[in-house]
């Protein structure tokens, strides 16, 4: 008889794409189910793009009750949300300097229990741990919007894994 090995879902990088904000929505959702307690999500794109939107349905995903409304704080770098998994959210855009972070106590929440995302990642990437997800947003068209999705470590590499598997019954394509 031959001996079949269970099928991994381990995978490296994946490209989504959404047509309307509340994809964006949904597709952070998805990403939220899939997320462990101490999980790193570092995100990139240019102003606009969609990070917030993101992160909106990552709250949903971590089970963040909907009367947090998930927002680009204006002068708060940090914002916490309680939920399953709590969600911890960094924006950074106000970030002079690195040094910052260090005021701010960034190493108790990129290795505490959470799940912790940072917009505006590029800014700090040396102080981001090794393992993490990275998404990259970029803006293809008033509502368009392609997101490249890395896992950096296996664990991440497993969570990419599973996005693109639940992706199959789902609209997320690019091919549009
Ligand atoms: N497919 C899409 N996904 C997400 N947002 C979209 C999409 N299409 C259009 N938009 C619009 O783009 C904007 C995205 O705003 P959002 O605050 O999420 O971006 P951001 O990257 O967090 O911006 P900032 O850099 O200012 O923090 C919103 O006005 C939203 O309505
Ligand atoms: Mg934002």
């Amino acid at each position: 008889m031959v001996k079949r090995e269970a099928k991994s879902l381990r995978r490296k990088s994946l490209i989504l794409c959404t047509s309307s904000p509340e994809e964006t929505i949904q597709l952070g959702q998805f990403i939220g189910e899939v997320l462990k307690p101490g999980s790193v999500i570092g995100l990139c794109g240019e102003l606009g793009t969609g990070k917030t939107h993101l992160i909106k349905g990552l709250a949903r995903g971590l089970g963040v009750d909907d009367r947090y409304y998930v927002t680009s704080p204006s002068f708060t770098i940090i914002n916490e949300y309680p939920g399953r998994i709590p969600l911890n959210h960094f924006d950074l855009y106000r970030l002079e300097e690195m040094d910052q972070m260090e005021e701010l106590g960034y190493e108790e929440y990129f290795y505490g229990e959470g799940v912790t995302v940072i917009e505006w990642a590029e800014k700090v990437l040396p102080l981001l741990p090794e393992n993490r997800l990275m998404i990259e947003i970029t803006h293809l068209s008033e509502n368009r919007r392609k997101f490249r999705i890395t896992g950096l470590g296996d664990p991440y590499r497993d969570i990419v894994g599973k996005i693109a598997h639940r992706k199959r019954n789902e609209p997320f394509g690019c091919s549009q």
